[in-house]
């Protein structure tokens, strides 16, 4: 059993210096490894960034995370990401990696997304260049996303990103910015790949549990949803072939 501990949306400031580092006392106990599902900071500062590499440097489990829209604020996000690789920090965008958990591979491929809705309610890439730009940016992530998620060598595949691929996390939002959410684009991505769980943030009011149209679990896990310094989902790969079940 892998014991995959999650998070996002810690949102770093001077303030808080020290504390989320002191709430993941332990975690090599509970978990194999944590993800954190991006807004890492509040304004994308290399201060901020600084902050949260120094509170996720060296727990005792690999530390995997996406950035989030607030750690690209600042047009930092690039010297965001170093300062985080600097402290043993995997920073995924459009990316994949696999560690190794008890001797299973565990392959973990994400990076932020974007926004654009769900079927039925959705932009669509059609008139002005703003919105096929807006449109066409999260097209390409999931195009990204799918290749990097199908090309994971491993056991138990897991999908992080900081927008969602479904509404069903964003219960409790409201339904107007459900298109500043996320996007179907990356559930379409998630069910082509053989996922086993997908995991995301930026939905503060959302919901925890949810699936995807093909019935991989989804699991929002900002900080002010989970209520905890990071939820622990177990997966089983039972048998080959078979999917993975998870238990909480
Ligand atoms: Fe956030
Ligand atoms: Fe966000």
């Amino acid at each position: 059993m892998i014991r995959v501990a999650a998070v996002g949306d810690l949102h770093v400031g001077p303030d808080i210096r020290g504390h989320y580092r002191e709430r993941l006392t332990g975690i090599a106990d509970r978990a194999d490894l944590l993800l954190v599902a991006g807004d890492l900071t509040r304004h994308g500062t290399i201060a901020e960034g600084h902050i949260a590499a120094e509170e996720l440097r060296g727990i005792g489990v690999p530390v995997i995370t996406v950035l989030g829209n607030h750690d690209y604020h600042s047009d930092v996000e690039l010297e965001i990401a170093q300062v985080l690789s600097a402290a043993g920090v995997t920073v995924l965008e459009g990316t994949g990696t696999v560690v190794q958990c008890n001797g299973t591979r565990v392959g973990v491929a994400g990076g932020k997304g974007f926004g654009g809705g769900f079927a039925g309610r959705s932009a669509s890439d059609f008139g002005e260049p703003e919105m096929k730009a807006f449109v066409g940016y999260t097209k390409t992530f999931a195009a990204r996303l799918r290749a990097s998620l199908m090309s994971l060598d491993a056991d138990v595949r897991i999908c992080l990103t900081h927008y969602s691929p479904v509404k069903d996390t964003l219960a409790g939002e409201p339904p107007e910015i459900y298109p500043f959410l996320g996007s179907y684009l990356l559930a379409e991505a998630i069910d082509q790949s053989d996922v086993d769980l997908a995991v995301h943030g930026h939905a503060h009011k959302g919901t925890e549990k949810g699936v995807t149209p093909g019935g991989v679990r989804v699991r929002n896990v900002a900080l002010p949803v989970i209520q905890q310094a990071y939820a622990v989902y177990g997966l089983v790969r039972e048998e080959a072939g078979e999917p993975a079940a998870e238990r909480r």
